[in-house]
């Protein structure tokens, strides 16, 4: 029996280089060694975007990053992706799980802070359920009873807490959860184009996985490198420059990327050489992303089928898995005694 792998994305719209080199591309290498379950975690972006107008514009995010998912080897005759608003028995979990940990817990979590400023959330007046944040990705995790969880550093803590509330219900109630174990991704967070920080939707400075071969070639034409190199012939820093990153990233040819930083550190070779072949590598990189994202936008409604029928799947492991919950903590006892006695009293 393959142990099972769990994670999931936010559907906070279409997925770029940074999801690929810090997730996307391991989920892919995995899915022959574990079972994967994929989740799009919609019910955590409610935490910070509540409102109506935010839960209609998920929609089209769900679809998004489903495709990309696909159209990166995410085979879903071997993996389960499933929508988790449509998983009753996880908000179930969550309330259970509730009782299994402490409000300072979760408070002193230096991600809810990070979250909330991202938010733009004042600290006093933090959400009850962005501090549960961490308590509903527990039941995620433990639902499908994951062995292994991949996901970057800003999550380890959620998964350590997972393990806690598992190893704490199997302590009252007996032997229910395995205790999951973070898989951290050891590649480091991909530049932006702008070398100011990591890749982000919301910095403006990505390149997606969707983007066309015109695209990506204006993109990494106009993209950042050493300012200081006026002309090809002036010593450039290779250090902390996406160009650099981009090619050690995703060039299958490293001794050509050593003899780039050599010539570049000598000041013997310019910018447009150096982004001319990165825009080769890139678009051999997308070319069969791009040809399966074809292939799944001409079958119509190929995506919604595949989240389907993971969701269906999901719902029957989840009435499984909170039949043996509510077993183990003899929760199902009382209303059963109730409906006896009052049966045979009527
Ligand atoms: N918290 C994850 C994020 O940062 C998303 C997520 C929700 C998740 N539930 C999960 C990740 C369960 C791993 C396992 O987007």
């Amino acid at each position: 029996m393959k142990k099972i792998l769990m994670t999931g994305d936010r559907p906070t719209g279409k997925l770029h280089l940074g999801h690929w080199v810090g997730s996307i591309k391991n989920r892919v290498a995995m899915q022959e060694k574990y079972n994967c379950f994929f989740l799009i975690a919609d019910l955590h972006t409610l935490t910070t975007k509540p409102h109506k107008k935010d839960i209609l514009e998920m929609r089209s995010h769900i679809h998004e990053v489903v495709l990309d998912w696909l159209s990166c080897g995410i085979d879903p005759d071997v993996s389960t992706l499933y929508l988790q608003s449509a998983i009753p028995e996880i908000y179930e979990l969550n309330l259970l799980f509730e009782m299994l940990v402490s409000l300072n817990r979760l408070t002193g979590l230096p991600s809810l802070k990070e979250m909330a400023r991202n938010a733009q959330i004042p600290e006093e007046s933090l959400p009850f359920g962005l501090v549960g944040y961490p308590v509903l990705q527990t039941a995620d995790i433990l639902l499908p009873g994951a062995h292994v969880v991949p996901v970057g550093k800003d999550n380890e803590s959620h998964v350590e807490l997972a393990r806690d509330i598992a190893r704490r219900f199997n302590q009252y109630y007996g032997e229910v959860f395995p205790l999951p174990e973070v898989l951290l991704s050891d590649t480091p967070t991909l530049l932006g184009l702008d070398g100011k920080g990591k890749m982000s939707k919301s910095a403006g400075n990505s390149l997606y996985l969707s983007d066309d071969s015109k695209v990506v070639a204006k993109k990494i034409r106009g993209m950042y490198t050493d300012p200081n190199r006026i002309h090809a012939n002036v010593p450039g820093r290779v250090e902390g420059n996406p160009l650099f990153q981009f090619h050690e990233e995703f060039n299958p040819l490293q001794d050509e990327v050593e003899h780039f930083k050599e010539r570049y550190r000598a000041g013997t070779i310019g910018d447009v050489e150096i982004k001319e072949r990165l825009i080769e590598v890139v678009n051999e990189l997308l070319e069969p992303i791009r040809e399966r994202r074809r292939d799944f936008e001409s079958r119509k409604g190929f995506v919604e089928q595949v989240i389907y029928s993971g969701t269906l799947k999901m719902r029957e492991i989840a009435s499984h898995s909170l039949r043996s919950v509510r077993s183990a903590m003899g929760l199902q006892g009382a209303w059963k005694k109730i409906s006896k006695v009052a049966r045979s009293s009527s």
